[in-house]
């Protein structure tokens, strides 16, 4: 059998894949099993920040996968106390926690929030303040976080203890007035939900409400984090410190590695026996978000904020275009024409571009290089061009 066969019978079904088969890749070019080469303009899904088989994340993590790949997290190892160090001091938050995915790192922040208000509001303070049209996660918990309800409906009843609403500080003041609120957990830039970005001004507002009442700022930077939109975390670009932050997908730059990084109040929430992983921490992956966090400098931060601002120019005069959305990399595209056809378009051209609800999602690797890019958005532009225009091959 080959292997969209054999993955088709002994794999469950619950992803719908492209009928592509990816075998190697180097920089931002990605093989198919025919040696059709494309340009990946989605990283994996945010995840190959420096791109495929970056050289020097390469050496890194294969220097520490023949020295030590893995160990208990019952004793100390170098990677994950360098990496956590290096979170602290570029982030200003003082404690980290490690896990292996997005979900877990949220799951780490739902849980000491809970903590956070059993300690100081005893059985007053039981809800977590979501947004609609947000994502956070697929395990029970970060489901139930989970502003859209499309997610919900075949897994009810939901884990309690959410509530959803409209990004308006008006309907937060109005649920906050009950008493009940321990933390809000928001995304600056809503990925999922189409890659929409929170207003500033509202996501100041909230870090100050919260403030006030002492109720914890959690900001999901799983999709933002590893300097995807040209700071280290999208949150950086509003002045505001959240109590929590979560991060996962890039930090690695292809290795599972979840983060939670806690600030001055939350630092000590999670005590001995309170929270664990088994493979939280890997050494292996920290040496890769080492790594990673190693090369996101000033210069390739400027970087980002440049290639964007070419994304933006060039796409937002295309014919077929309707809006373009985001900060840094990661940006949203409405088409006149059904993102699914020009999804298409675009891979037969050979560019490899995400879906997000309706819109078309770039999360290109942060070092990809400027030819590359310049010719992979001629083929997006041309794709969603509604006139049917063929899209120019690659
Ligand atoms: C904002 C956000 N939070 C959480 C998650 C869940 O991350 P994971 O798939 O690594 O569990 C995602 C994944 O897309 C995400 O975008």
């Amino acid at each position: 059998m080959n292997v969209m066969d054999l993955d088709r019978t002994y794999v469950v079904p619950s992803y719908r894949r492209y009928p592509l088969e990816l075998v190697c890749g180097r920089g931002s070019e990605v093989t198919d099993r025919d040696g059709r080469v494309y340009i990946d303009l989605g990283s994996g899904l945010a995840v190959n920040t420096l791109g495929f088989s970056d050289p020097a994340w390469c050496e890194a993590v294969t220097a520490q996968l023949t020295t030590l790949q893995h160990s208990s997290n019952l004793y100390f190892t170098k990677p994950a106390a360098q990496l956590a160090e290096q979170l602290c001091l570029r982030s200003g938050m003082k404690k980290v926690f490690f896990s292996n995915s997005g979900a877990e790192a949220n799951e780490c922040a739902i849980k000491a929030a809970r903590k956070y208000a059993e300690l100081h509001y005893p059985g007053q303070r039981d809800l977590i303040v979501t947004l609609r049209n947000s994502f956070h996660g697929r395990t029970l918990a970060t489901l139930a976080a989970t502003g859209q309800s499309s997610f919900h409906q075949e897994f009810l009843p939901l884990t309690p203890g959410f509530e959803s609403c409209e990004p308006s500080i008006e309907h937060v003041c109005n649920i906050v007035e009950k008493g009940q609120v321990a933390a809000f957990l928001i995304e600056i830039v809503q990925g999922e939900g189409g890659v929409v970005v929170l207003d500033p001004a509202f996501v100041r507002q909230l870090a100050s409400l919260a403030a006030e009442n002492d109720i914890l700022l959690i900001a999901d930077e799983v999709q933002t984090g590893a300097g995807r939109t040209g700071k280290l975390f999208a949150y950086m670009h509003t002045g505001i410190t959240p109590d929590i932050v979560s991060t996962a997908k890039g930090l690695s730059g292809g290795l599972p590695l979840g983060a939670t990084l806690f600030g001055e109040k939350t630092a000590d929430v999670l005590g001995p026996g309170s929270h664990g992983s088994t493979f939280g921490g890997n050494p292996v992956a920290a040496a890769g978000a080492l790594h990673v966090l190693s090369r996101l400098d000033d210069d390739l931060l400027h970087e980002v904020e440049s290639k964007s601002a070419y994304i933006r120019d060039t796409l937002s005069s295309a014919r077929g275009i309707i809006a373009v959305t985001g900060i840094g990399l990661m940006i949203g595209i409405k088409t006149v024409r059904p993102a699914a056809l020009v999804i298409d378009a675009c891979r037969e051209a050979g560019v490899i571009v995400l879906q997000a609800k309706d819109r078309i999602r770039l999360l290109p690797a942060l070092n990809i290089p400027w030819p590359l890019l310049k010719k992979a958005i001629r083929v997006v532009a041309d794709a969603a061009d509604e006139t049917g225009k063929a899209a120019s091959g690659v």
